[in-house]
């Protein structure tokens, strides 16, 4: 009995001298290298910053966990937790990386959680990589496939781009995503998502053996039941399935931070997208998304549509097992041939954009093409489906399905699903060709009932008045343009830009700065994020935006859509691949890529835009800003202008532009906006013909002008219109290809556009008559314009414009 306390004393001894001098503590370093230790307390980070591994609680004190989670974020939820369900209860918790290279935690002495390795190390490190990924490696060895245990191969509930879900064969090992209990409860769940190893491998989630959704197998190009998944600028996917392994990843093309969750409470496996603005993580996707995508929602031998009603039907050649059942709305039961295979006369039936059903009695065979496929379902007496395995170009290999058919969705369009060829008797086939040619039939009558019933309605119109007819289709045509403006979501915004990245910034207006994106589908964005001085509310601009919205014609840039997040507001556009007008008129290279019939095309679409918005459109905007940067061009250099009613949405009363309280640009502006404030169509006609004599002349007006330092564009071209000399302001780069009549004509409408007095100017219906006939033209009377000098004047007297002029005293710096 003596020898115990004794014995039980050395032991003590050693334990406390063991940590303390043996092992040194790793401090603000990435790794921790054999027998140092990383007490509580201390944390490693990751090279630059993003992640930290350390010991954290969640709400509760008493339960210390060893985690990663990203560093910075006020969010705190870990990426990865190493002793999930096994939480240590005071501060004498200690990571240890051994000498034979296994991490080992340890508390009051007691290893509660370690890792293991398929080999020995020599000299062992454990390193946090900003991928968020704890690695063990040999000190003198650096890459992937170099690891000795990663903490990648045995995930926590979240997914990281680059890391591997699915099975390593070599190692008889499957990594999936596990969710926790609870939010504050890291214990893993019973509800996973990870790979089935079927002969035609599908990922799904589980509810422990109970499936809950699959994703469907990878056909090639994606995985069958997500037919979003197409190339796109942000994500690599990538599956891979052979002998070594069977696993599916994510890389990003961009540093966009993303991870996607597995949510025991919701039941799914959302992504987030972080968003820098909102300094907070934004809801992206989820799956399942609908109800359709719940695992064999419709029973069997049936397929789910979201769009139809009800969204149950059985497969073509089947009818519901209990009818009853089916037509009261309870599905479970699925369908049955409705009559039996006879292995001797069946043939197949092709069914058309679906998600393929489920995979676990399939088998598959990559060496043999479609045909090869049917004769070989068609001999095999159990054999009750078959399609390509893979539909990538013109599709190749065959899977083949036994029993009964599981789980399959039907989309919308063809496009986004599958074929699937379903074998039926030869009576369902035949039976099957004649409804389609009744439908044929069918649908051969309604269109030429449909034809009459036109041809009716139009003589009808025609004997009453064409006039009328063709007003109809004007409203007709705005009542189709009267939709709802979409509301994208920040978090896809997020995505299309890189976090509003530098790279992606492609100017910088009055409103804000703008922003070059894509979307997932490939169309190219222009979001342009007004800056948060406005103080109007959210209604009243969503309403206006609304309104905007509906402005549509050729010659206007198209509003997609909006975004609104809090203090932010973003305006989504199509995006303009050739930029705005004055790259290319005032660059001497650029300039002659716009010839003159290219030049007069775009003035002319310029003043057909405005008269829409003078005119047509009914809102009657007033622009405010029309000059050469705020009109964009085409791929076919067709003109439109952008930017129309930023000044009656974003409130007018605290604009700022970028150096001025009055919206506009110093050189555009009418002189009795630019002295009184006052704005009307008529200063934009002004405008207008500021930008028409730019266009011809490829010179800014607000640049300096040959004959006297204060004389501009106008005045220059004015003089010259007096001595008849008004050719000479013509672009040296179009003086080949422009008809000097068509010319002369431009400037001349040009000065009408610029004249002095509001009412003196042409209204754009008139210019664009004035542009498009052989109509006479008044003689322009003197033009108006506006200049630093002027203005000094006109503020040093005491007039009755004095008190406009302290708010409105433009400022060219
Ligand atoms: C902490 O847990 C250990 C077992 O791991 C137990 O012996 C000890 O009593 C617990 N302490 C408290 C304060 O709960
Ligand atoms: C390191 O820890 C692992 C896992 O607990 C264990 O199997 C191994 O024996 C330890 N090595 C040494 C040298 O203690
Ligand atoms: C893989 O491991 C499982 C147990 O986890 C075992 O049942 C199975 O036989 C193993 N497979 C191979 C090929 O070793
Ligand atoms: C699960 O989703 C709910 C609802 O969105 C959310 O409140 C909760 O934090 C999520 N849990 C985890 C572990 O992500
Ligand atoms: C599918 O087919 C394409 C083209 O035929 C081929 O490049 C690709 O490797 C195939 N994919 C798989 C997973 O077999
Ligand atoms: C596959 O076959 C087994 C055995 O007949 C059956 O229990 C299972 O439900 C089938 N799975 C599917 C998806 O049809």
């Amino acid at each position: 009995m003596k020898f115990i306390p004794f014995f039980m004393s050395i032991i003590i001894v050693a334990l406390l001298f063991v940590p303390s001098i043996k092992y040194s503590i790793a401090v603000d370093t990435s790794s921790i290298a054999q027998s140092q230790n990383l007490p509580f307390g201390h944390t490693i980070v990751s090279p630059t910053g993003i992640f930290e591994l350390g010991f954290f609680n969640l709400d509760n004190r008493n339960k210390i966990y060893l985690g990663i989670r990203y560093k910075s974020f006020p969010d705190q939820t870990f990426v990865w937790v190493a002793n999930g369900g096994n939480p240590i209860n005071d501060s004498s918790a200690i990571l240890t990386l051994n000498s034979s290279g296994s991490l080992v935690l340890a508390h009051n002495k007691r290893a509660i959680w370690s890792t293991d390795s398929p080999k020995q190390a020599k000299n062992p490190v454990a390193e946090l990589l900003d991928s968020g990924n704890l690695v063990i490696r040999e000190k003198n060895q650096e890459g992937e496939g170099e690891y000795l245990w990663q903490s990648f191969d045995c995930p926590s509930n979240t997914m990281l781009a680059g890391m591997k879900i699915g099975w390593d064969l070599k190692r008889n090992v499957s990594r999936s995503l596990k969710a926790w209990k609870s939010d504050n409860d890291p214990t893993p769940s019973n509800f996973w998502w990870g790979i089935l190893l079927h002969p035609y491998p599908e990922i799904y989630m589980m509810e422990g053996e109970k499936k809950y959704h699959r994703l469907g197998p990878w056909n090639g190009l994606r995985f069958s039941g997500m037919p979003e998944m197409r190339p796109n600028p942000v994500f690599n996917y990538k599956f891979v399935s052979n002998n070594e392994e069977v696993t599916y990843m994510w890389t990003l093309k961009t540093d966009l931070i993303t991870k996607a969750v597995l949510n025991q409470t919701t039941q799914q496996r959302p992504r987030y997208v972080w968003s820098e603005v909102e300094n907070s993580w934004m809801f992206y996707s989820t799956m399942p998304g609908e109800v359709c995508d719940h695992y064999g929602f419709c029973g069997a031998n049936s397929y789910c549509s979201s769009t139809s009603s009800p969204m149950c039907s059985c497969l073509e050649g089947f009818k519901p097992k209990f009818s009853k059942k089916w037509n009261s709305m309870d599905w479970s039961q699925g369908c049955v041939l409705k009559s039996p295979l006879t292995c001797k006369d069946d043939g197949f039936v092709p069914v058309e954009g679906l998600k393929v059903p489920d995979t676990q009695n399939t088998t598959v065979d990559e060496s043999i093409d479609l045909e090869q496929c049917r004769v070989k379902c068609l001999n095999h007496c159990l054999c009750t489906a078959y399609t390509n395995s893979n539909i990538s170009g013109k599709g190749s290999g065959c899977v083949m399905w036994f029993g009964e058919l599981l789980d399959i969705k039907q989309y919308p369009t063809p496009e986004s699903g599958q074929k699937l060829y379903i074998k039926l008797p030869a009576s369902e086939l035949l039976d099957h060709r004649n409804k389609k040619s009744s439908e044929i039939i069918f649908s051969t009558c309604i269109v030429a009932a449909s034809v009459m019933l036109l041809l009716a309605i139009y003589f009808v119109y025609r004997r009453n008045a064409v006039e009328k007819l063709l007003k109809a289709e004007k409203e007709y045509e705005s009542y189709v343009n009267d939709l709802d403006l979409p509301l994208l979501d920040m978090s896809i915004i997020i995505v299309a830009t890189n976090n509003f990245s530098v790279e992606n910034k492609i100017g910088e207006g009055g409103f804000g700065p703008v922003y070059w994106g894509q979307l997932a589908s490939g169309l190219e964005i222009a979001v342009k994020r007004l800056s948060k001085r406005s103080e109007q509310g959210m209604a009243e601009f969503v309403n206006e935006v609304k309104l905007i919205a509906k402005l549509q014609h050729r010659n206007l840039v198209k509003l997609l859509g909006c975004c609104i997040q809090k203090q932010e507001k973003m305006l989504v556009y199509e995006y303009m691949a050739h930029g705005s007008l004055d790259y290319f008129i005032f660059d001497p290279a650029k300039g002659k890529l716009l010839d003159w019939p290219k030049r007069l095309q775009i003035i002319c679409g310029i003043a057909r835009g405005l008269m829409y918005l003078h005119q047509d459109s009914r809102l009657r905007i007033v622009h405010r800003d029309l000059k050469a940067s705020n009109v964009l061009l085409d791929d076919n250099m067709n003109p439109k202008i952008s930017d129309f009613g930023m000044a009656r949405t974003f409130g007018e009363e605290d604009i700022e532009g970028n150096t001025n309280r009055i919206v506009g640009t110093y050189g555009y502006m009418a002189p009795e906006y630019a002295l009184d404030g006052q704005f009307s169509i008529k200063s934009d006609v002004y405008s207008f013909g500021i930008l028409l004599l730019e266009i011809i002349c490829g010179k800014k007006n607000s640049g300096r002008y040959r004959l006297k330092e204060t004389h501009n564009l106008v005045d220059h071209a004015w003089t010259l219109w007096k001595m008849d000399k008004a050719l000479q302001i013509v672009d040296r780069d179009i003086e080949d290809s422009s008809i000097a009549s068509e010319v002369l004509r431009c400037i001349h409408v040009g000065l009408l556009c610029v004249e002095k007095y509001p009412e003196d100017r042409p209204t754009m219906t008139t210019v664009v008559l004035m542009l498009g006939s052989e109509m006479e033209l008044d003689e322009p009377k003197e033009p108006g314009f506006f200049t630093k000098r002027e203005s000094i004047e006109a503020n040093s007297t005491s007039n009755s414009r004095s008190n406009a002029m302290s708010i409105t005293l433009p400022i060219a710096r």
